[in-house]
């Protein structure tokens, strides 16, 4: 009889640890975004603020953003489409 009730709260317990589990992942999935679905406002915001002030968009010309993007992409270790990504929000904005 006793042994009984001590498995079924072990069960009970163990069910409850998954469904947490479960809830986390969700959750968890849900509510982050991918990197490449990220906007370009976003990726820039994320991105170029690490290692020195982050430029305004109008501080530079179209051309400019292209050689400083391709020039950064690198320090950044951005992707190609990441890259892409926050030089037309930077052309877009200035
Ligand atoms: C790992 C550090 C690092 C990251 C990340 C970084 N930068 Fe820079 N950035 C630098 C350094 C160092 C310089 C100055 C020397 C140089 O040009 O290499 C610089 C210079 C600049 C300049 C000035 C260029 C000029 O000629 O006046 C701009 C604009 C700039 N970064 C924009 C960005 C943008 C946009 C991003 C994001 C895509 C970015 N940076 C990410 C390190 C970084």
């Amino acid at each position: 009889m006793k042994s009984r009730k001590i498995k079924a709260v072990a069960l009970l317990s163990v069910a409850l640890m998954i469904l947490a589990l479960l809830l986390i992942l969700l959750t968890g999935c849900a509510s982050s975004v991918p990197i490449k679905e990220k906007p370009g406002a976003q990726l820039w915001g994320e991105n170029c603020g690490h290692c020195h002030n982050i430029r305004p968009p109008n501080s530079l010309t179209d051309g400019e953003w292209s050689a400083v993007v391709t020039h950064m992409r690198t320090r950044a270790n951005l992707s190609a489409v990441e890259a892409e990504k926050i030089l037309e929000f930077l052309q877009q904005s200035n």
